[in-house]
Parts: C-alpha cells; structure tokens; sequence
C-alpha cells in the first residue's frame, strides 16, 4: 500500500483516489418473501418487483456511531493503518442523532491513544448523497494546496428505515469505509465529474423526532431518473470533450456501471435508461444489433417516459445482457442488505470489486450515479490501475474485499415478526435519555461497537463485541463487566458505568 507522502519532497500528488475500502453490514436480517406474508402483499412483490432477497436491520444497540466506528476500526486493522496517518475525516450521513455534534467528532475517539488531533472534515448531509460529498471533498483536499501528505478517511453510513407500509421493504443499514491517497490502485477520473442539483420534495426528513423520512414514492423514482438522465448526458459531454469517448456510446467506455441502488429493480431500469440515452444520442443507431427493436422511439422525449411501460419492456429486453455483464454484480450488497442510503453506491462498489480478481479488474473503468433526494447527483468514473503484482495496491484492495459473500451469509435469519418488534423498539426508544439499550450484543459480529448507555444528558457510551462467545445479553451487567472483561474494549466511560 502507498504510505502517505511529505508534500514538498513530492511536488502534487498524482492518481488520487481510493486505496483501501472496508464494507459494514449488520449480522441479522428479514428475508423479502417471509415480509411479503408477513405485510400481506403479493407473493413476489419485493423479491421480483422490486428485486431484494434480504433487508439487513439492526436492534437499539446500533446507532450511527456505532456503524462509524465499525467500520472504520475494520479498516484500519485490516490495512494496518497508523491511525496517525489520517489527516482528514470526513462522514457522510442523513442518520441524524444530533443536531450539533457530528459522527465525525464521536470516531475521534478511535484517534485518542494516538493523539491524532489534526484533523480536517465533518459530516456532509443531503439524503443518500452525503458519501459522494465527502468523497469528493477528500479527492479535492488530497490534490489542493491543504493537502500535508497524509490520507484522507470516507465513511458513508446510515441507518435506512422506514414507516410500515410499502416503503419499508426498502430499508437496509451499513456502513463503507474508504482509505483516499495518491498513487491509489482506483483513482478518480479528471475533467469528467458531473452534476445536477434541484430542490424538490420527493424524500425528506423534516419530522426531528422521528427517524422515518416523509416519502412520494412515485415522485423520488421519477426525480432519480431525471437526474440520471442529466447527470449522463452531461458526462457523455464531457466524456467526449476529455476523449474518452471515441466512439458512439458511453456505455461502451465503462466495463462496469454502478447506481445507488433504492432497490435493484430500480437500478435495471435506470442502466436501460442509460442505453436509451445512448440510442438518443446516436445519429446512426445499429437497428440491427444493440438498438434492434427500438425503432419505434427514435423521437421519444425522455421526460415523458419515466412511467412509460412500453419503452420500459423495449429498453430492458435490448439492456439485458449489458446489464448482467456491467452492473448486475455490483448488485450483491443491495439485493442481500437493502438500501444502505449514503453507503449504497460504495457498496455496490465493493460488490462489484468482489465479483472480480486483480487480474481481471487492472485497468478497468467504472462510472458511478450517485442519487440524494432532496436532491443532490453526480456521475463520475473510476479506473482501476493497470498493476497486477501479486501483493500490489490493486491486489491488497480486491483481496481485503474477499470475504464479503461469506459475511453476508453468515448473518442471522429473523423472523419478521421479531424485526417487526425491533422497529417498534426503535420508534419508542428514539431520543429517550436515559436509555441503556436491550438488544443483544451477543449477536453482534465481532469487532461490532455497540450502544450500552444513553445517560440523563444524552450522552452516548460506546463499546466494542470483540467475542461472539460472551453470555452478556444484560446490558447492565455487560457495562459493568466491560472494564474487566478482556474481550471487551470500552471508551468514553462505557467501562465507568459500573
Ligand atoms: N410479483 C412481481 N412483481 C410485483 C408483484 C408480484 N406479486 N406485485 C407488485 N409487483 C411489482 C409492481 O408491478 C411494481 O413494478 P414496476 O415498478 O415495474 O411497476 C413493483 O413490484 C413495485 O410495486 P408498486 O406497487 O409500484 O410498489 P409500491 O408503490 O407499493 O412501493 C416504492 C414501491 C414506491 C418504491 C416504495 O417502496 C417506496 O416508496 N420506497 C422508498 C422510496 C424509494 O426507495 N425511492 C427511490 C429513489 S429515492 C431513495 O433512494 C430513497
């Protein structure tokens, strides 16, 4: 891995962008078809309409802290990372605790047996989109004369929940954790980033006691379908203006295409979509290859095809098998964890680095739809670098992102009903101070942290499940053994609480 570099020896730093990553999700989860009994629609309703096998959920001992602090220890034991070498630090996140204090300030506790004061960023906010932000601001601090040599730290997490009712199936909870340097094995295109922007009210949160968003279902899949469109044809602009698009299809330029992903339905249309922009775009479409079938849209506008089911059935026959070769793997972590909001595009990027070998990924592009109602999007690309050295930087990454098949299924099946009880759990316990959690820790993968104590002011104390063996299901004893307990570490008190 690329350490971090002394600026003035270096002169500006060159290929920045991701070098490790590090993927959160938690150990239980519902399955779709149990839901779909359970909630009393149709058979096949969220598992084909909507494309999900299993929605992750997690009980009051998680919280937005938490999933941080998960995610980024993971990380930095797993790459052997000095927790001095972090000069920025930067969440992403619409799982609003605190009005105030950031998930930022909380994760400085991981830098406190360091002394690593020194460092820049906060939490970014704007729905699903917030990673993307702190994705970029990392990217521009690493290239900008603020830069002092050192990484920059991502982390997009939230807790995606919903009211019961037809959008709680599209729930999900994780975390993604990225290392940003120079002389990353993904380093983030130049002069191709795009953006659109709009104030609209298709998702939002303005109900500061609870943790359910006010939601127009139809409206929030027609504003991220216009905002794909925007987004594309202003990176097939630039695209060409940067000359990375020589021939007639921008689809043709990236190996794979990532989406935030709602659902994973959603995202087979929005990836049929692309190809009708590409058709649009096209002055002399093969109607005899890729476009065969489309004839009869040539002069469709696209804004009157959001809900349109027979350019829908047309686009996604002629995409089916662009779409299973540049985005279906990437589907892995939403289909088997749901929407994870501001982590879901990382996770699919971290499905999609699974799925491959450093071998067959070096040199690769991926573009990338980032989608925040409210609402915020961006499309950007990515390259892997062309090194396949055993040992690399490109082969520690796909490598540290081996094991997530395995750690998906590994996570516990609970019934609906119980994940029905959990939601009402949360709804109750939202905000009450004091509060000690009573969740299991016990069901926590190790190296989880975990809520054990809101005090009287709101104060959140934290530990960390370092043993899936420990029989401390009581909270209150569990606080009181963690100073003592070896498998257990405790930080901000938490061990004081005895
Ligand atoms: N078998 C197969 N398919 C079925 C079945 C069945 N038994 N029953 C329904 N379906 C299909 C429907 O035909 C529909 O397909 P279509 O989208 O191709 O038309 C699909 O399943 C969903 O059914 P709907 O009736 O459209 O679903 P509903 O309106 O109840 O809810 C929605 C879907 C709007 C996505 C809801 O879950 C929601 O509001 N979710 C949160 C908002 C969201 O995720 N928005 C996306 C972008 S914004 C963001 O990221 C938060």
């Amino acid at each position: 891995m690329p350490g971090p570099r002394n600026t003035t020896n270096k002169g500006w730093p060159q290929d920045v962008g991701i070098i490790a990553m590090e993927l959160y999700f938690p150990s239980q989860y519902v399955d779709q078809s149990q839901l779909e009994a359970f909630d009393g629609v149709s058979a096949g309703k969220y598992t084909i309409g909507l494309g999900q096998s299993r929605m992750g959920f997690c009980s009051d001992r998680e919280d937005i802290n938490t999933l941080c602090m998960t995610v980024v220890q993971r990380l930095m034991e797993r790459n052997n990372i000095d927790y001095q070498e972090i000069g920025r630090l930067e969440v992403g996140t619409e799982t609003i605790i605190d009005k105030s204090k950031s998930a930022k300030t909380v994760l400085m506790q991981l830098f406190e047996e360091c002394g690593n004061t020194d460092i820049e960023g906060v939490d970014t906010t704007n729905a699903c989109y917030g990673g993307t932000s702190a994705l970029f601001n990392s990217i521009n601090w690493v290239e900008s004369s603020s830069w002092d040599g050192r990484y920059a730290l991502v982390v997009a997490a939230d807790i995606a929940v919903y009211a019961s009712g037809n959008a709680r199936c599209t729930g999900g909870v994780g975390a993604v954790a990225m290392l940003i340097g120079a002389d990353a094995p993904l380093v983030m295109e130049r002069g191709v980033r795009s953006t659109h922007m709009q104030h609209v009210y298709d998702f939002y949160k303005p109900d500061m006691a609870s943790e359910y968003p006010t939601v127009d279902g139809k409206l929030s899949i027609q504003c991220y379908l216009h905002a794909l469109d925007m987004c594309y044809q202003k990176y097939t602009t630039k695209a060409i203006a940067a000359g990375i698009r020589d021939g007639n299809s921008t689809l043709d330029i990236a190996d794979a295409v990532i989406f935030h992903s709602p659902y994973c339905k959603l995202v087979q249309k929005s990836f049929a979509r692309l190809l009708l922009n590409d058709f649009l775009w096209d002055k002399e479409p093969d109607f005899q290859g890729r476009y065969s079938g489309l004839e009869a849209l040539r002069d469709i506008k696209l804004e009157d095809t959001y809900f349109d089911r027979s350019v829908e059935t047309a686009v996604m026959g002629a995409s089916k098998d662009l779409f299973a070769a540049k985005t279906k793997p990437s589907l892995l972590a939403s289909n088997q964890v749901g929407n994870m909001y501001t982590a879901s595009l990382y996770g699919g990027l971290a499905s999609y680095i699974y799925s491959e070998t450093s071998e067959s990924i070096a040199g690769k592009r991926v573009i990338l739809f980032s989608y925040g109602s409210g609402l915020a999007s961006s499309m950007f690309s990515l390259q892997f670098s062309k090194d396949k050295t055993s040992g690399g930087a490109l082969d520690k990454l796909v490598t540290s992102l081996n094991d997530v098949k395995q750690r998906l299924d590994a996570r516990q099946c609970v019934p609906p009903q119980e994940f029905d009880s959990n939601m009402k759990l949360r709804e109750q316990t939202h905000h009450l101070a004091p509060y000690i959690p009573v969740g299991s820790v016990s069901v926590l993968t190790p190296g989880t942290w975990y809520l054990s104590e809101v005090d009287s002011m709101h104060r959140r104390k934290y530990a960390r499940q370092t043993s899936p063996l420990m029989d401390i299901d009581n909270p209150v004893i569990e606080g009181k053994q963690s100073s003592s307990h070896p498998t257990q570490q405790a930080v901000n008190g938490v061990g004081s609480a005895s």
